[in-house]
């Protein structure tokens, strides 16, 4: 099968997703990449390029979403799909979605400056303040009452122009990072960047079965196959204060290869939908090309 990655700056030496790439092409598959800020892309050319599917794992505000998103108009298959991608990358879209679906997020608010934050009652604090397009922890703080919100932090001003206010939910200070590839659940404790002082050794954790549950109603209201979310242990049982499409999956046992598996599988499935027209063309012209593509100029040497 032939996959294009498209390869963030920032990921372009890190682990994911180049091990994914790198084991498709080992697997025998024509693997290419595709990185946004050096590459000039046809979009006249998207269809004869033939990809089974555009592979993305995102990054805040990068230019990757803009090329999966043109992929996907072409109709070509993506993993992620390109509008549940956007649902989870706003905080406040991704909360808004979720509430409105019945899952368990904090109540939350969108404001755009945190002075606003005084207009919030007293007793609805502590409050956590992220960054709309925030991840990896940075600019989350905590606001334990309403003095403390009327200075910005400077640092959140580099961040973002927009901030997601949630009401703090009270945890054991740390996190049940649950990670998913397609059905299959992983359950990972890790330190919570709110409780410092909390030490957790990060171990791969027994999936409880509302952890189960929890992550795969994710997947279904968001659309979502290879994903991650943030989960805190509360007395009314497993809040989300997070949803990522495609994170790191560290500590997962087999990652590389199910997740290979896994897109293996989805864009078989998504060949036999899209019947024998493009099935027929893609012969001719892995027939025609046989010995050639073992390494293209982007490509991935196998
Ligand atoms: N509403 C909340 N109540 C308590 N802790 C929270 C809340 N929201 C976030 N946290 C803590 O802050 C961490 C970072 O927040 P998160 O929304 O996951 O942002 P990021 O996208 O930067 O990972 C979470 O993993 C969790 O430990
Ligand atoms: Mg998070």
């Amino acid at each position: 099968m032939r996959f294009c990655f498209i390869v963030e700056d920032e990921y372009r030496r890190q682990s994911m997703p180049m091990v994914i790439a790198r084991h498709l092409a080992q697997s025998g598959h024509d693997v290419d990449l595709l990185e946004p800020t050096k590459t000039v892309t046809a979009l006249w050319d998207l269809r004869r390029q033939l990809y089974d599917a555009y592979i993305l794992k995102t990054v805040a505000d990068g230019p990757g979403l803009c090329v999966l998103e043109a992929a996907e108009a072409a109709g070509i298959p993506t993993i992620n799909n390109s509008r549940s991608i956007r649902l989870v990358r706003d905080k406040s879209l991704c909360t808004a979605y979720a509430y409105a679906h019945g899952l368990p997020v904090p109540h939350s608010y969108f404001v755009t400056d945190p002075h606003l934050l005084r207009k919030i009652p007293r007793e609805r604090y502590p409050l956590v303040v992220k960054p709309t397009n925030g991840s990896s922890g940075r600019g989350i703080y905590l606001v334990n009452s309403p003095a403390r919100s009327l200075r910005r932090p400077k640092y959140a001003e580099r961040v973002s122009d927009f901030f997601l206010v949630q009401h703090y939910v009270k945890n054991p200070g740390y996190d049940i990072k649950l990670y998913v590839i397609g059905k299959d659940v992983f359950a990972v404790a890790r330190e919570s960047p709110l409780h410092p002082e909390v030490e957790v050794a990060h171990q791969l954790l027994p999936v409880k079965p509302a952890w189960l549950k929890l992550a795969r109603r994710v997947g279904e209201v968001f659309g979502l196959v290879i994903y991650g979310l943030d989960v805190l242990e509360t007395r009314h049982g497993p809040m989300v204060v997070d949803i990522n499409d495609f994170p790191s999956f560290g500590k997962v046992p087999q990652a590389v290869s199910l997740i290979s598996d896994y897109i293996v599988r989805f864009a078989k499935k998504a060949r036999m939908k899209r019947g024998w027209l493009p099935f027929a063309l893609r012969t001719l012209r892995s027939t025609s090309s046989r010995g050639q593509h073992v390494r293209s100029e982007n490509g991935l040497a196998r």
